[in-house]
């Protein structure tokens, strides 16, 4: 195995759950309590470099230009010290990541961050990963981040170990005009991390019927993909996203990452839909609302939300593209 000296860096685009991951059956490998199909965002992503440096007594990481506390560093350092294991090294990192998501807004940055540092550490470490492989590495740092290797519409298999945990595309290259618009209604910092809520979300007496449902949504959710049908995709999506949030609402202690906006932004949707137009909203561990929808329909739809969340809010996202080397 070879260190490159040379700072490599890596993209991925972050991924939203159409079926979502919300549980964990292994908290030390996390292995997922269920599948979940996600597309892959083109708006959305982070760029990390990893130059190993023989110099360094520990690993420095820069966050969007602002070298990180070290509370703020835990995951990252674990995740190195993972990579440093597996390429059978001892050697420290520069670490640089910029974001171009609003980070832990609910748009999912820990997805295209831990994937893209995922791709830059592991060949920086001279690992002669496949796309497979790099899906599980990028699992142990947020589950999430295993579907963000793929472009498009991916599948990650629960799996029951570190080998059999792992995501797939389902299509890499989408030929469809499906969209999705997020509404960033809060760019605030989310008061429950996704860790600690999906952990408190299984405290819930309907968890298992979360397990259940969304196992049972996996192969509706492909056939709509393969169909191409956006009522069924997003009829899914949504009670999918619901059934979710119905976890939190019932943990012990409850909570919610619904305010008053994100009740807003449903309740126009709802009433878009009533009145014609083909839109559905999905939602994951913070305030912001995405809908789905196709492009034909992305221009009335905005019509309506401009004039309540204003321009500047909604950005509409196509299906975007796999874990890239810049
Ligand atoms: C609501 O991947 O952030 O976005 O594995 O603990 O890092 P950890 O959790 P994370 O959870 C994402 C949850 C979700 C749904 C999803 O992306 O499937």
């Amino acid at each position: 195995m070879t260190i490159t000296n040379e700072p490599i860096t890596a993209k991925a685009h972050t991924n939203i759950a159409l079926v979502k991951y919300w549980g964990k059956a292994d908290e030390q490998l996390i292995l997922p309590t269920n599948d979940s199909i996600s597309m892959t965002l083109d708006h959305f992503y982070s760029t990390t470099s990893v130059q190993f440096d023989p110099v360094l007594s520990t690993d420095e990481i820069i966050l969007d230009g602002i070298k990180l506390p070290a509370d703020g560093q835990q995951r990252i350092r674990q995740f190195m010290d993972l990579v440093r294991q597996l390429a059978g090294i001892t050697t420290f990192a520069h670490i640089e990541t910029s974001n171009h998501v609003p980070t832990t807004a609910g748009l999912a940055s820990s997805a295209s961050g831990f994937a893209a540092l995922a791709g830059a550490a592991a060949k920086a470490a001279g690992l002669n990963l496949n796309r497979r492989e790099l899906s599980r590495l990028a699992r142990r740092g947020s589950g999430s981040a295993t579907r963000s290797i793929y472009g498009g519409f991916v599948q990650w298999h629960a799996g029951h170990d570190d080998e059999t945990s792992f995501a797939e595309p389902l299509e890499e290259k989408v030929d469809w005009p499906i969209r999705m618009i997020a509404i960033v209604v809060s760019r605030d910092e989310k008061k429950v991390g996704s860790r600690h809520g999906m952990k408190q979300s299984q405290t819930s007496p309907f968890f298992k019927d979360w397990v259940k449902q969304s196992n049972a949504d996996i192969e509706p959710m492909k056939t709509a993909l393969l169909k191409k049908d956006i009522n069924r995709v997003g009829a899914i999506a949504e009670h999918n996203a619901m059934c979710m949030h119905a976890t939190t609402l019932s943990a012990m202690p409850p909570f919610t990452y619904f305010n008053g906006d994100t009740i807003e932004a449903m309740q126009l949707i709802t009433d878009l839909r009533n009145n014609g137009l083909n839109c559905y909203y999905t939602m994951d561990a913070g305030p912001n609302v995405k809908v789905i929808c196709l492009e034909n329909e992305v221009e009335p739809i905005l019509d309506h939300l401009r004039p309540v969340f204003g321009d500047a809010h909604l950005v509409v996202a196509k299906p975007g593209s796999g874990l890239t080397y810049l």
